[in-house]
C-alpha cells in the first residue's frame, strides 16, 4: 500500500520551523512578516522540488498542484492544505503539519506514478490565525471577503492589512480576485493537530471532524475619567479598567452557565490608557472572543454579553462601546469527506473517533463552496498555541497516511 515518507515530512517540518524560530523553542511567524515571506519562498521551492506546478494568488495563498497548472471548473481539483502562519510564540505544527503532509502526499503520489482521475492540489492559506482578519486567505478564495472593509482591516496593535501586504509585495485591494472559479474544487480535506486533549486522553489515533466552531471577536471600549491616582477620593473615581475587569469575570460566568457545555470565551487583548500607575485608567479596551459549535447559542451569548457590558458601564458611570470585529460561522463537515477519512482509517487498520473542532480552520470557509472536512491527530497533553506544542512521530505518520488515502479516494 502506498505510504508517505515520514523522514522527508519530518525534515520539512524542522526546516520550516527555522523561519521565525524562537531561542527557547517554538516560533513567531505572523502572516506577511519577513520570516513568513522567507517561509513562503522556501515552501514554493519545496513544492517545485516535489515536481508540482506552483502559483500564488492575489490574497497570498500558495498552491502546488499535480495534474493541473491552475484552477478551472472543467477539471475540479481535490484540494488539501492548511497554513504556515503562526500565533506569536506558537508551536511548529499548528498549520505547518497540514501543508507539509499535503505536500508529502502529492510528492509520493507523483514519485510512485500513481494515477488519479482528478488533479490534486495543496494550499497554504494566508493569515489563518487572523492577525489582520480571521481565516483571510481562504475567505478570499471562497468569495467571502468584503472588499469595502479591506481599507480598514487592521491588527489589534493598529497595523493596517494594506501596509502589511504591501511590505510583502501584495496589493490588498486585489485580494478579492483570489476567488476560485465556481466548480473548480471537487473536495477539500485538511489534516491538523487536534490542539486539545480529547484524542490524547482517549488514546485514539485519529479524529474524523464532523463540525467546526464559529468564532466571534468583539472590541469593547470602556471610557471613564483619567484622574490623579493619589488625590482622587475612591468613591469619586470612574475607573475604566475596573469596569473592564468586572465585565471580563461576568462574561466568563455567563458563557460557562449558558453556553450549553460546548461554548468557550477568552479575553486575550487588554489595553489600559494612559497606562501609568499614578493615573486612574480613563479608558480600557478589550478584545473578547467567544466560540461555539452552535450558531444560535453563539448569537444568544453575544447578545447577553453586550447587555452585560452596558449594565456594568451604567452602574459604574462608564461609557461602553462594543464593535464586532469578526464572526465566522460554525459549519458541518461534508458526509462524503467524513466517509472518505473513515474509509482510509479502515484501510490502514486505525481506530477513530468523531469530534467537533473547538478551533477555527480554513476548512470552514471551504465548506461554503465544496465538500469539506478535516481529520485530527492527537496533540500531546492537548497543548497548542504555545511553544511546547507537539505530537509524536508515529501519530504524524498515521495522520499523513490517512490523509494520503483520503485524497486518493476523493480523487478516484
Ligand atoms: C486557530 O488557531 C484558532 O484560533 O482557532
Ligand atoms: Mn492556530
Ligand atoms: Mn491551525
Amino acid at each position: 500500500m502506498l505510504s508517505v515518507s515520514l523522514s522527508r515530512l519530518q525534515n520539512r517540518v524542522l526546516a520550516l520551523a527555522r523561519f521565525g524560530a524562537l531561542p527557547g523553542g517554538g516560533v513567531t511567524r505572523m502572516c506577511w512578516s519577513p520570516p513568513y515571506e522567507e517561509a513562503r519562498t522556501w515552501l514554493l521551492s519545496e513544492l517545485k522540488t516535489a515536481g508540482l506546478a506552483t502559483w500564488v494568488d492575489p490574497a497570498g495563498n500558495v498552491f502546488g498542484a499535480l495534474g493541473a497548472e491552475d484552477l478551472r471548473p472543467g477539471t475540479p481539483v481535490v484540494l488539501t492544505g492548511s497554513h504556515i502562519d503562526t500565533v506569536p510564540e506558537g508551536g511548529i505544527l499548528d498549520g505547518a503539519l497540514g501543508v507539509l503532509a499535503g505536500l508529502e502526499c502529492l510528492h509520493v503520489i507523483r514519485e510512485s506514478g500513481t494515477r488519479t482521475a482528478r488533479p490534486l492540489a495543496v494550499a497554504a492559506w494566508s493569515d489563518e490565525e487572523g492577525r489582520y482578519g480571521s481565516l483571510f486567505g481562504s475567505r478570499a478564495f471562497c468569495g467571502r471577503l468584503d472588499a469595502a472593509a479591506l481599507p480598514t482591516m487592521a491588527a489589534v496593535d493598529g497595523e493596517p492589512l494594506a501596509t502589511a501586504m504591501a511590505r510583502a509585495g501584495f496589493d490588498a485591494a486585489r485580494a478579492p480576485q483570489a476567488r476560485a472559479p465556481e466548480g473548480a474544487v471537487h473536495a477539500y480535506v485538511e489534516l491538523h493537530i487536534e490542539q486539545g486533549p480529547r484524542l490524547d486522553e482517549a488514546g485514539v489515533p485519529i479524529a474524523v471532524v464532523d463540525s467546526i466552531v464559529g468564532v466571534r471577536r468583539t472590541r469593547l471600549v470602556f471610557t471613564g475619567q483619567a484622574d490623579h491616582a493619589g488625590t482622587t477620593p475612591m468613591e469619586r473615581r470612574r475607573d475604566a479598567f475596573l469596569a473592564a475587569a468586572e465585565y471580563s469575570l461576568g462574561a466568563r460566568e455567563l458563557v460557562v452557565e449558558r453556553g450549553g457545555g460546548r461554548s468557550v470565551t477568552n479575553i486575550g487583548v487588554v489595553y489600559v490608557h494612559p497606562g501609568v500607575s499614578n493615573i486612574v485608567p480613563g479608558r480600557a479596551e478589550l478584545v473578547h472572543e467567544m466560540r461555539s459549535p452552535d450558531p444560535d447559542v453563539l448569537e444568544r451569548l453575544a447578545q447577553a454579553c453586550e447587555a452585560l457590558a452596558r449594565e456594568v458601564g451604567a452602574r459604574r458611570g462608564i461609557g461602553v462601546e462594543a464593535r464586532r470585529m469578526s464572526a465566522t460561522i460554525p459549519v458541518a463537515c461534508s458526509a462524503k469527506v467524513q466517509a472518505a477519512v473513515e474509509g482510509a482509517c479502515k484501510q490502514l487498520g486505525l481506530g477513530w473517533k468523531t469530534l467537533y473542532s473547538a478551533a477555527g480552520h480554513d476548512a470552514q470557509n471551504l465548506a461554503l463552496i465544496t465538500d469539506s472536512g478535516m481529520l485530527f491527530i492527537p496533540s500531546q497533553g492537548g497543548k497548542s498555541h504555545r511553544v511546547d506544542e507537539t505530537s509524536d512521530a508515529a501519530a504524524i505518520e498515521r495522520g499523513a497516511n490517512v490523509l494520503l488515502h483520503t485524497l486518493l479516494t476523493l480523487a478516484r
